[in-house]
């Protein structure tokens, strides 16, 4: 039996300043995208903002359903836009975001893992890591570059492809 660990490197900020001037925009695109967020039952919004490499964005905000499960994630109602609009489009950036007038969000939201399984189906096809924020209204942000960092055990299987 061996033991193995590992490490994960990621980017912390404390105010939305300290981004590049990309960076802020993708987030404040986030926060925007939150007003699109249909949640009566959690009364949780989030909103996604996706950076194309063409510079083009799309914005996604969870859109939930009186049968719960029948609902989605931001990331992926944002994800699988740019799956159904902008098809073959590289992904550079994404940003997420959340509010609740239930209770104050001190840090920054990280996605479900199935938004991050989502993401990383998106950087095979493309074979790019793409860069995601995870933005707190407060202003703390976390960075990655590439989602293998958030999900190491991600599913893989190419066998399934061919
Ligand atoms: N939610 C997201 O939009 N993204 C995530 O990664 C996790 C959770 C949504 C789903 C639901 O509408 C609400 O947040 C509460 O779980």
């Amino acid at each position: 039996m061996n033991t193995i660990s590992f490490s994960i490197k990621y980017e912390a900020y404390d105010d939305i300043n300290e981004l590049s001037e990309t960076d802020r925009m993708l987030c404040e695109k986030a926060k925007e995208a939150l007003k699109t967020s249909h949640s009566p039952y959690s009364k949780f919004k989030v909103g996604t903002a996706v950076l194309l490499a063409d510079g083009q964005l799309v914005l996604g905000s969870n859109q939930e359903n009186v049968a719960y499960p029948s609902g989605l994630c931001a990331e992926r109602v944002a994800l699988f836009t740019v799956g159904a609009n902008y098809h073959g489009a590289v992904i550079k950036a994404m940003a997420i975001t959340a509010f609740t007038e239930n209770f104050n969000i001190e840090n920054p939201v990280t996605s479900c893992g199935a938004c991050l399984q989502t993401m990383a189906e998106f950087e095979k096809m493309q074979n790019e890591p793409i860069d995601v924020l995870f933005y707190c209204i407060n202003g703390k942000i976390i960075k990655v570059n590439g989602v293998k960092s958030l999900l190491p055990f991600v599913f893989v299987e190419d066998r399934l492809e061919s």
